[in-house]
Formats: C-alpha cells, structure tokens, sequence
C-alpha cells in the first residue's frame, strides 16, 4: 500500500527495501518538540534524513518530530527541500540516510509504518477522464480496504466537491484538484495526513477554505503535516512550524516562540524626535537605531528602557509613546532563511 492523492500521483514506494538506518537522535535546538527515545510514539519521527541529486544536496541531515494531534507547519523558501522531504515521509522516494518513524512504526516496515498515512506532494494528479468520484473509487478499489467506498462521498462533502462528484476530473480548476487531492486522502481514513503547499495557486477565498478544512480535519483528530513558504499563512492554522533551509532544519518551536524571541525591538515617538536621537545614541544598551516616519526604533533590554524614559523626561523631551515591536513574522521567515544563518541562530538560541 501506497500513501497518495490520486490513482496516477508519483513513483512507487520503495522505502521498505532499504537496509534499517541508525537513528540519530541529534538535537536541532531548545524547541525541536521533544526529540528522543521518550517520544517513539510521536506521529512522525525523521531523523538525519538525507537526499542528493547529483550534485544538489536537496534534504541534508534533517530532523522532524510531529505529535500526534499536531498541525505542523513546514515552512521554507523556493527549493529549500520541503516536497523532498515529504517525498520521503510519504515514501515516494527513500533517504539515503537517516531514520523514519510513523507512529513508532520504522519505514522499512512498509505497508505497517504507512497505514493510515495519506497525502500528495505538488499538484495532486487523476485520471482526467474519468469524473471525480470515479477517480476517488479508484483509489478505494487500490488500497482493498472495504470501508474505503463508504468513504468516497462524505469526502467529497468534506471538501465541498459534492456538485462536482461526477464531472471528470480534467475539467476541474486547480483549487478543485488541490481539495479533490484531499478527499482522495480522506477516503483512506488518515490519522496523518502529508500536504504539500495545498493553498498554493488559490485565490484568496480557495486559501480561507482550505484553512478551514485543515483546522476541522484536525478537529476530527487528524495529525496533519503542511508545506508553505508564506510564514503568516501557518500562523492561524499550526501550533509548531519548522523552518527548512538549503536543506537544513534552522527553527523548530512554536510561532509564538518564535516571535518571543524576537522581542526586545521598541518604537519611539516623542515631542521631539532629533533630540531624542540624539540622547539615544549617547547610550549604551542602544542598538539598531533607526529613524523612520513612524518615530525611532532600536533595541535595549527592559532596564535600559526605562532608565531612557528617565532621561528623555529629564532632559524635557515628552515621551509620547514608547512601543514593544516583534519582528513581523514575515521579517523572522526572512531572517531565517536568508543573509546571515548566524544571525538567525542567535534568535533560535534566545527563543
Ligand atoms: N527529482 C529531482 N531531480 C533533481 N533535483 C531535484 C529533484 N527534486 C528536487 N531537486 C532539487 O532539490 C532541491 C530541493 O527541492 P524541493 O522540491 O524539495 O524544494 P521545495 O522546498 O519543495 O521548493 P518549492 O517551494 O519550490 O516547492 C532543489 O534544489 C531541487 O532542484
Ligand atoms: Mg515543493
């Protein structure tokens, strides 16, 4: 049995012939959601897992841990490694090193590890000829799990394809194959579900949509493991993210971990700014200083914030407002995942 979307969607399974790797249970940081023999029961444990093309280096040593129950957000940029490692997971294509586990079960075990593992890398594929819920039996008739037909049709009312069941499926849009890919899954009674940037190329109302059956599929119990590269686009939905980069794991944790760790940034607006400016940079504990049509902004820890405050007012500046700024959480994917990778292992540190 195979984990898919669709009758024709990748190459076949072939992790269960590799040989059985060492786990490695290497630490990515102090928010990698608990990684160790204590979590063997996780929904997914990968560990060190690695993949090359040639001479591309797509997945390079990477460590996930979803719980059970989890929905886990996958975040990086353009060829960052993301399908990749969900080629993997979802045993399209086998690592060529490192260790998986699917709900304590090892990969090599094949068919026992993958139950109840379902989902689709890119663009889910059926048979265009056929209507949709044809192409949904199809699936049923593969996986010869005889509750699967009963299935096919509360799927396709979970996705909101009803109307559709008997159009075939090469007529429909790109959102209708996309939540179509999902019901496939969804006649496979996942208990984690794998989706590949499943809101890429929907407009906005097909993005709200498909916010919102992830979060009730979750709601049923459903573990699901999600790929974006839209950091905001996670943050209403996940309760964990990984940030992958040149195929390297650079955050683990949670969103608001995430944006705690770059707290410490202030806005500054007072009566008069220039001279504010100018008590601010005969400071120490002042850094990143910059002046903006908003007011000044820097960063200081708290003691050295309120002793400024004093200052200011000492020196007969009004303080108008003095504003606690995180990063945006488009501002931390981009410090994550581009510039300087030191820089970004500080906030990891810090988080
Ligand atoms: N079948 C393949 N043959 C050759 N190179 C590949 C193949 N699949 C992936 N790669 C390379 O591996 C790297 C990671 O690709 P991957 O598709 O995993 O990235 P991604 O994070 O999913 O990116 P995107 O956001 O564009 O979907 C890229 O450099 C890509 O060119
Ligand atoms: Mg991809």
């Amino acid at each position: 049995m195979q984990p898919r979307a669709g009758p024709i969607d990748g190459p076949k399974a072939t992790g269960h012939h590799e040989p059985r790797a060492t786990p490695a249970h290497r630490h990515v940081g102090p928010h990698n959601g608990g990684v160790g023999p204590d979590h063997a029961t996780a929904a997914i444990q990968a560990r060190s897992l690695r993949k090359t093309y040639g001479r591309v280096t797509a997945v390079d040593g990477v460590d996930l841990t979803v719980q059970a129950g989890d929905v886990y957000g996958f975040l990086g940029p353009n060829g960052a490694g993301k399908t990749t490692t969900l080629r993997m997971l979802l045993g399209l294509i086998k690592p060529e090193a490192g260790s998986i586990q699917l709900f304590g079960t090892p990969i090599e075990r094949g068919a026992a590890a993958r139950a109840g593992v379902a989902g689709f890398v890119e663009t889910p594929r059926f048979y265009p000829y056929l209507s949709a819920r044809k192409n949904l039996r199809l699936c049923a008739t593969y996986d010869r799990d005889p509750g699967a037909n009963a299935r096919i049709d509360p799927a396709l009312e979970l996705v909101d394809l009803p109307g559709r069941a008997d159009d075939k499926a090469g007529g429909f849009s790109y959102g209708m194959r996309q939540r179509l890919g999902i019901a496939a899954a969804l006649v496979r009674d996942p208990r984690l579900l794998i989706l590949d940037e499943p809101t890429l190329g929907l407009d906005p109302a097909g993005m709200r949509d498909m916010r919102q059956l992830v979060k009730r599929l979750s709601g049923e119990g459903i573990t699901i493991l999600l790929s974006s590269h839209v950091m905001g686009e996670v943050e209403d939905i996940c309760d964990r993210v990984a940030i992958i980069r040149s195929g390297s794991i650079v955050y683990e944790g949670t969103i608001a971990e995430l944006k705690s760790s770059s707290a410490g940034g202030y806005r500054l607006h007072t009566g008069d700014d220039a001279a504010a400016l100018a008590i601010l940079r005969s400071r120490d504990g002042v850094r990143g200083l910059s002046e903006t049509a908003e007011g000044l902004h820097f960063s200081a820890e708290a003691a050295v914030v309120e002793q400024l405050v004093a200052a200011l007012v000492g020196a007969g500046i009004g303080v108008r407002a003095v504003v606690p700024q995180g990063d945006s959480l488009e501002a931390l994917f981009f410090r994550f995942t581009e510039g300087d990778q030191d820089a970004a292992a500080t906030v990891a540190d810090t988080a």
